[in-house]
């Protein structure tokens, strides 16, 4: 049995895609099980770079069964969009599955993203705008429209007509903005539904059979740890699960057929969007990392922002996700810093802290107790083993895994699929 769940360590762009495409050379299988389109994973393969936001990474080989189950949120345009990018470049997607039961996400899902944005002002999040939040509020309220209901017509119409009404009543009332036209939005999604209805599934079904007949199956997380709704830095979060469980519960597979976890770890802190960051680095150096790194959205093409690496961040991840191995990433954009710190602790009115503070008043005042470390000069992008790195990159990481008692399982050092050190058998 062979189940292995990636999830991403800190707060998202940890290099989940990257670690993914790796990986799934040995899979059977690729399933996204929660977040939509708010998720941009980059692949990088020779030459060609893919982004992709809801199709799994794993669509990029041939022989891969790609599947995104239940817990996604999905936008059908922003599906078939990316079905043509991929068409466009030679990749075929009929090796897809989607789950009937994933909700959709609609146009007024989008709408009231922004709206509530705006209406919060400084106090706003900086979510995507792509309509996550609201998908997920419509799910928990049970008012969401779901795949497999555009396979039903009739039904779809009353179940739409019922949640648009209501929709468009709260745009007029508490908005005081024009709301959708019911049989405009109907045409367009049933139009939808007729080109979905070729990949929809019982993907859980799918999934654990594949799981039972010994096949590998890779489960690539979305977001990461930190914009976990229960986990994270609430109310600064994504509205679903990134941490390890929402595998289980956005793939419907149980957790004893999980066989491996593992944690990306970008080799410093990025976070895009509002809320605390505690080693955050506002001065030339972030700035100076943010452009070697390149490191802008994704998404959103928003600029990230850059902190140093925190072990307290990642000794949450570990516990809150139960990792068995932890792949490092980006170490190459460290190249020729003289030194470089990690977060060991932090002080909270004078008093020391080793573990994230569960309460929201208290992240905003704490002060991170750094480790200082000595960086290395030469460029270490074309290192294919872990005894090649120096000395110092080699202490690097095993300081991070001895902080937070997990083992060090993959180093990444470039962008491209080649630039990647193996420490251990993965699957
Ligand atoms: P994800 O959301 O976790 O999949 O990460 P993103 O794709 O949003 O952002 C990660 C970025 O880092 C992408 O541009 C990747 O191509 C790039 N990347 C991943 N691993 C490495 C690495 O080891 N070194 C460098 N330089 N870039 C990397
Ligand atoms: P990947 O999978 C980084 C952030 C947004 C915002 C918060 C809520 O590429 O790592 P949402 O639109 O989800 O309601 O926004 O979550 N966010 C991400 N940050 N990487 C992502 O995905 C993200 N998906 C959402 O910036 O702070
Ligand atoms: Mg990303």
């Amino acid at each position: 049995m062979s189940a292995v769940v990636v999830v991403g360590a800190q707060w998202g762009d940890e290099g989940k895609g990257k670690v993914i495409d790796f990986l799934a050379q040995q899979a059977d299988m690729v399933v996204r099980h929660q977040g939509g389109n708010n998720a941009g994973h980059t692949v990088v393969v020779g030459d060609e770079e893919y982004r992709l936001h809801l199709i799994p990474s794993g669509i990029l080989y041939g022989d891969k069964l790609c599947v995104i189950a239940s817990g996604v949120v999905i936008d059908p345009r922003v599906l078939f969009e990316e079905m043509d990018y991929l068409a466009r470049r030679g990749i075929g997607t009929d090796r897809l599955r989607i789950s009937s039961q994933a909700h959709l996400i609609m146009p007024y899902h989008a709408r009231m993203d922004a709206l509530s944005e705006d209406r919060l002002g400084v106090n706003k999040l900086g979510t995507t705008l792509r309509g996550i939040g609201p998908a997920y509020m419509d799910k928990a309220a049970r008012v969401g429209l779901r795949v497999g209901d555009l396979l039903q017509p009739q039904a779809f119409a009353v179940r739409l007509k019922r949640v648009l009404d209501e929709k468009n009543r709260l745009f007029a009332r508490a908005y005081d903005v024009e709301g959708f036209d019911y049989d405009e939005l109907l045409q367009t999604y049933l139009s939808y539904g007729e080109q979905l209805r070729p990949y929809v599934a019982n993907t859980s079904v799918i999934i654990n059979d594949a799981i039972d007949a010994g096949s590998r199956v890779l489960f690539e997380g979305a977001q990461g740890t930190m914009l976990d709704i229960d986990h994270g830095t609430y109310p600064f979060v994504t509205s679903s699960h990134p941490v390890a469980g929402g595998a289980c519960i956005g793939a419907g597979v149980g957790p004893t057929k999980i066989s491996q976890v593992y944690g990306v770890v970008k080799a410093y802190t990025s976070r895009v969007g509002d809320g605390p960051f505690p080693s955050e680095l506002l001065n030339a150096l972030g700035s100076d990392i943010r452009d070697r790194g390149h490191e802008y959205g994704t998404t959103t093409g928003r600029p990230r922002r850059i902190g140093w690496l925190d072990s307290v961040v990642l000794r949450h991840a570990a516990r809150v996700n139960g990792l068995t191995g932890i792949a490092v990433t980006r170490l190459d954009v460290l190249d020729g810093l003289p030194e470089l710190k990690i977060a060991v602790a932090y002080r909270y009115h004078g008093e020391l802290m080793q573990e994230f503070p569960d309460n929201a008043e208290m992240i905003d005042e704490v002060e991170p107790v750094y480790e200082t470390l000595p960086g290395w000069s030469q460029s270490i992008n074309q290192v294919r083993q872990f005894e090649d790195l120096p000395d110092q990159a080699r202490a690097y990481l095993t300081r991070i895994s001895e902080l937070i008692q997990v083992p060090l399982v993959l180093v990444s050092v470039g962008r491209e699929r080649t630039n990647t050190i193996p420490l251990t058998a993965l699957f």
